[in-house]
């Protein structure tokens, strides 16, 4: 029997697929990109569309306001953030951009972010530096060797007296690497700067806990591993940085604080939001540490299967590992996006499997989700494929 083949978990994988909505046809293997809601969660949050269409006034006025402070209430339990500082937006780009947009840069500062962040927060970095006259300064980590020293010297080395802001992710997108997030606050903070953790991937797939984490502004996303709908998210901002971050979109609440400005911004959907609780119940359903180790071991199977197929290697060591795992591909060819783009249509025209295909560190690395309605045979599917022939 090969590794990856031991310990079935009979509660998950295909014995709990039926609570989502996915194509069956399709190995989802990309549960990291935009998550995958149950059906229990999907009707709740058409619940409260519905409540709120009965009466949109009276909702909107009475309803609305502690619904949402609800919502907030329980998000900042679950992740053990202070609720006086925890809004919710809709998304970790959202977030990041409400702070990165808020904080006043002048020419000659310097924001400090790594060669491993999610591209959407760089453009914003880079937007804002073009807008200030700041300096967006990366710390180039490797893919391959790398381990969490290397990370905290990188970054290190990148910070300078000009340094006003630190920018890292818990969990990276392209190469899938849990970050050691602590050590980084520590090292901003011996450095007398505020430190961004972009945790869009981190809520329900590591065991939070913001208070002890102590950075000044942190994103996390629930539309990815907490089983909420598009559009649940949520930003915690350190007590002394409060007054100064405004959402993208100033609406009546500005100069409130936090939760005023945050929680109206406009007229808007109300389902992600205020399904949020049952999004939580759903998980915890199955509890949430079983759900942990579950997508742990399974991430360590995928990878392991894949390497051994591939005859390649995994990014980073496997004690960086969550649920998600970047395998390089066996192909020789140029690293590019458009090659990338290619393989990654190729594998679900041919396969039906969907699994992000990247261009890192002058290679190309297919990534791997491992959520609960997953099993080893998806990535068995995954590992069958002829790579040079797609
Ligand atoms: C590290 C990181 N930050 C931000 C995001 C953006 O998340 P969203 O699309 O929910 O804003 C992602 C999405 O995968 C991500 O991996």
């Amino acid at each position: 029997m090969r590794p990856w083949q031991r310990r079935p978990m009979p509660e998950f994988g295909a014995a709990c697929r039926g609570e989502f909505l996915l194509d069956p046809e399709i190995a989802h293997l990309n549960h990291g990109s935009f998550g995958a809601t149950p059906r229990a969660v999907m009707e709740s949050a058409e619940r409260w569309r519905r409540r709120m269409e009965a009466d949109t006034t009276g909702f909107v006025r009475g309803v609305w306001p502690e619904a949402v402070a609800a919502a907030r209430t329980a998000m900042a339990a679950f992740v053990n953030g202070d609720p006086a500082g925890l809004v919710l937006v809709e998304n970790a780009t959202q977030g990041a951009n409400a702070v990165l947009r808020s904080l006043d840069f002048v020419p000659g500062d310097e924001i400090v972010f790594t060669t491993h962040g999610y591209r959407a927060v760089t453009r914003t970095i880079e937007h804002v530096c073009r807008m200030t006259g700041a300096i967006p300064k990366v710390a180039e980590l490797p893919a391959a060797a790398i381990d969490p020293d290397i990370v905290v010297e990188t970054v290190g080395r990148a910070i300078s007296p000009r340094t006003r802001l630190v920018v890292a992710d818990h969990i990276t997108s392209p190469t899938a690497l849990v970050l050691p997030v602590a050590r980084l606050v520590a090292l901003a903070r011996d450095h007398g700067v505020p430190i961004l953790i972009d945790g869009a991937h981190a809520p329900g797939q590591v065991d939070l806990d913001l208070a002890a984490l102590g950075a000044d502004f942190y994103v996390g996303n629930a539309h990815k591993w907490l089983f909420a709908c598009k559009g649940a998210a949520f930003l915690s901002v350190a007590p002394r940085w409060r007054d100064r971050i405004h959402p993208g979109t100033i609406s009546h609440g500005y100069g409130k604080g936090l939760a005023e400005e945050f929680d109206w911004i406009g007229t808007r959907d109300v389902g992600a939001w205020l399904s949020l609780a049952d999004a939580l119940a759903f998980g915890a359903r199955y509890g949430w540490a079983a759900i942990r180790a579950h997508n742990d071991a399974l991430c360590a199977r995928a990878a392991a299967c894949l390497v051994s197929a591939y005859g390649t290697r995994a990014s980073g060591p496997a004690s960086m590992r969550g649920h998600l795992a970047a395998v390089m591909l066996p192909v020789d060819r140029t690293a590019e996006e458009a090659t990338a783009l290619a393989l990654y249509a190729a594998l679900f025209a041919r396969h039906r499997v969907r699994a992000p295909v990247m261009a890192f560190d002058g290679r190309l690395w297919v990534r791997v989700s491992a959520q609960i309605y997953n099993d080893v045979g998806q990535y068995e599917r995954l590992a069958a494929v002829d790579w040079s022939r797609l």
